[in-house]
């Protein structure tokens, strides 16, 4: 079945998805989409080099599988400013979850609650604070903020999500223009759905806005005392997102921030920098486990989860294949893209003797250079051919020695 709003098309699904990877849905949510809605998510900057890298980087960094480890039945719980979590993987915020779905970020926030997971939800939802926590009322959840100019607005939102139970903000400085995204002046899109707290304050609905429009709506200029200020008239922890060098994690840390948020967007921002996975350990050397690290962008598999935490972050978010779950399946696609991760995540404890998440962050990762710029990731959907097997890449094959049959060095 389709829902419209006002013609647009929306899931009002509420069923399990069976999965081979993530990464098919993404294809399989090209099918149920609007095209503006599809691309919209799917897209990144420009050339979308960095939104490639996210994922292709994690072959940067090998799982060295451990031998005679005596463990058994791993488990992913764990533990996240004092919230008891089923799972480090966690949904990071995206806006207007209505592109996919009728219920949006109410059937969102049910599918994590059901896998265990954090859930956050962004400044730009469709639903409001209140119906989302209504939805799962004892669910560990965060609020992403885009910081207003307007500071009636901003003590709203405090007093809003202080109200409906969120934990914690995630102060959002990566994003204070938008990204130049080539697939939205294609397909001209623009939010087909109400946004609440536009309804509710900012004027208009949001709907019919641009993204670049929805980005004017906030701040451009943040500074390190916007953080003190937040935390201060909202009461609640605030992780700084955006992070993406050891520089900026000690300014966080230094305006009073209460946890680093490594991330670049999903690469729908800066169009050219790195893959997050590969500023993660400089920045969590310069953390040196004085405040919690978040990490997103790219994560595809259970073993980028577990890369991640070994890297340094304490919880992993995921971002688009789950808004495709969402469009998908509904509250149970989120949560069947949630589990399907986990259980990659738990294979790779058993095969490492990572009885525990805390064991995961201690677990031993290897950085061998393969040549790995030209080698295709095994989740980069543009790059589905086989590795070209050449002359020069290939193992010499050794005449085996006539006396001993074995091969010569
Ligand atoms: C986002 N992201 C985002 N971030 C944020 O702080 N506020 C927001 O409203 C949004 N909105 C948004 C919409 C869409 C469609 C996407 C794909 C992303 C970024 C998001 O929180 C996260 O950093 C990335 O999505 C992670 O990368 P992956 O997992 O999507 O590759
Ligand atoms: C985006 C904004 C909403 O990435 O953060 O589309």
């Amino acid at each position: 079945m389709t829902y419209y709003y006002k013609g647009f098309p929306q899931s009002d699904r509420d069923e399990k998805i069976s999965m081979i990877n993530v990464d098919e849905l993404e294809e399989r949510a090209k099918k149920v989409m609007p095209e503006g809605a599809y691309y919209y998510i799917a897209s990144g900057a420009e050339n979308e080099w960095t939104w490639r890298a996210n994922t292709s980087a994690f072959n940067h960094y090998q799982i060295v599988p451990r031998a005679l480890t005596d463990m058994d039945d791993p488990q992913t719980d764990t533990e996240f400013m004092g919230m008891k979590l089923k799972t480090p993987i966690m949904i990071s915020p995206i806006a207007c979850h209505g592109i996919a779905h009728k219920d949006a970020e109410v059937a969102t926030q049910k599918g994590a609650a059901a896998a265990g997971a954090l859930f956050s939800s962004s400044t730009y939802a469709n639903k409001s604070v209140e119906d989302i926590a209504a939805a799962a009322p004892e669910a560990p959840r965060f609020f992403q903020l885009y910081l207003s100019k307007d500071w009636d607005f901003n003590k709203m939102v405090f007093d809003a999500i202080k109200k409906a139970g969120y934990k914690g903000i995630f102060l959002t400085v990566d994003a204070l223009v938008s990204g130049y995204r080539e697939a939205n002046l294609r397909t001209h899109f623009t939010y087909p759905v109400p946004l609440d707290f536009f309804t509710r304050y900012l004027g208009g609905k949001g709907e019919g806005q641009s993204v670049a429009q929805m980005y004017a709506s906030s701040a451009q200029k943040i500074s390190p005392e916007d953080v003190a200020r937040i935390k201060k008239e909202s009461g609640l922890p605030v992780f700084v997102k955006g992070v993406m060098c050891a520089e900026d994690a000690y300014k966080a840390i230094g305006a009073g921030a209460d946890g680093i948020y490594v991330t670049n967007h999903g690469g729908r921002e800066v169009d050219g920098a790195p893959a997050t996975i590969d500023v993660l350990p400089e920045i969590a050397k310069a953390v040196n486990h004085r405040v919690p690290i978040v990490f997103d962008s790219g994560v595809r598999r259970g073993s980028h989860v577990f890369k991640a935490l070994a890297l340094g972050a304490d919880i992993v978010g995921i971002g688009r294949p789950y808004l495709y779950g969402l469009a998908l399946g509904g509250p149970k696609g989120v949560e069947s893209v949630i589990d399907q991760l986990d259980n990659e995540l738990k294979i790779d404890m058993q095969l490492t003797g990572c009885k525990t998440i805390a064991d995961v962050k201690h677990a031993k990762i290897d950085r061998i250079h393969y040549g790995l710029d030209t080698m295709p990731s095994n989740t980069d959907p543009s790059r589905m051919e086989p590795y070209p097997v050449t002359a020069d890449n290939q193992i010499k094959s050794q005449e085996p020695d006539a006396t001993s049959g074995a091969s010569k060095h």
